[in-house]
């Protein structure tokens, strides 16, 4: 007899053949939930694949930004995030007038905005980043400043793999600042052939520490091909489990069991299945904040 998640699992799996959608999940999302995904992955892959996909619905199983950017790259298709409220709390680290502001400050500035940002603060950026793409990206920037918002870790680590000073925004990821240099220590004493990999969210000392340096799809790609049999990983916990999937000859051990962004747990099987019922809740970025917004994420996608 089946139970109730895999009932509800063909539920979700018919109805999204009968709309002809496509579900996108993010690495950080509940194992159930990257279970049932046409797509599980880092930020820049999921915008890609929102780009390039034929389905006339995409229900985006992770954070706001993520579904607006979905949607600032397919204004006809409908995007849909099965709980509204999920946000990032980064990125409403940053208003457009703030960054109004700053840019007033330093005229002739080139503005490289993260993709955890509001399609407002997009707008007023002249390129977007994700954590996949950001050294390489700053790299080919031919300015007299740089403007990086709003993740000033990112940002500083950027600067320092390029060389480029870069003005900061103060913004930051709570999830990751939980991760302390400290954690790294106890693990090079607990683990000491284990690998150390972290996301550039940590803090910059974390990072400092750590043998690699990778986005959420660079760890996936990493751990793949790496021969270390043990690694520890630095970043929000929700990837372990693609991780364990994916490697089951491996072991990978939590950096800090601390690091779990509460709104990443906010999307379930339920509202999945709701979200496709009702065709609800939409993410839409009005015409002329989407227009603006894409030419900054559209100048990203070309590049990588
Ligand atoms: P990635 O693009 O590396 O998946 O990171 C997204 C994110 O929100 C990290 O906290
Ligand atoms: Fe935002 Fe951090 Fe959560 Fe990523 S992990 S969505 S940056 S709060």
């Amino acid at each position: 007899m089946k139970d109730s998640r895999s009932e509800l699992r063909d539920r979700i799996l018919e109805l999204k053949k009968q709309r002809s959608a496509v579900i996108l999940v993010h690495n950080y999302q509940l194992g159930e939930v990257q279970d049932i995904g046409d797509f599980v992955g880092d930020s820049l892959e999921l915008s890609q694949v929102a780009a390039e996909t034929d389905a006339g619905i995409i229900v985006f199983c992770g954070v706001h930004f993520m579904a607006e950017t979905a949607s600032i790259l397919c204004p006809d298709k409908k995007v849909l995030l099965p709980v509204l409220e999920a946000g990032c709390p980064m990125a409403n680290m940053i208003t457009a007038q703030g960054l109004r502001d700053l840019k007033k400050q330093h005229p002739g500035a080139l503005v490289m905005c993260y993709v955890n940002t509001t399609a407002e603060v997009k707008a007023e950026s002249d390129i977007c980043c994700t954590s996949a793409n950001a050294v390489q990206l700053a790299q080919r920037l031919e300015a007299k400043e740089i403007i990086f918002v709003p993740d000033h870790y990112l940002g500083h680590y950027v600067s320092t793999k390029t060389g480029k000073p870069m003005i900061l925004w103060p913004g930051y990821c709570p999830t990751h600042a939980r991760i302390q240099a400290a954690d790294i220590g106890r693990m090079r004493r607990t683990y000491p052939r284990a690998e150390v990999m972290v996301h550039p969210e940590c803090r910059s000392e974390v990072s400092a520490m750590a043998d690699f340096v990778l986005s959420t799809g660079g760890m996936i790609r990493h751990c793949k091909s790496t021969p270390a049999a043990q690694i520890v990983v630095g970043t929000e916990m929700g990837i372990i489990y693609r991780l364990r999937k994916e490697n089951p000859d491996k072991m990978f051990i939590p950096l800090s069991e601390q690091a779990i962004c509460p709104d990443m747990k906010l999307i379930g099987l339920e509202n999945i299945l709701r979200s496709l019922e009702y065709l609800a809740p939409e993410v839409k970025v009005p015409e002329d904040i989407s227009l603006r917004a894409k030419k900054a994420v559209d100048k990203m996608i070309e590049v990588s």
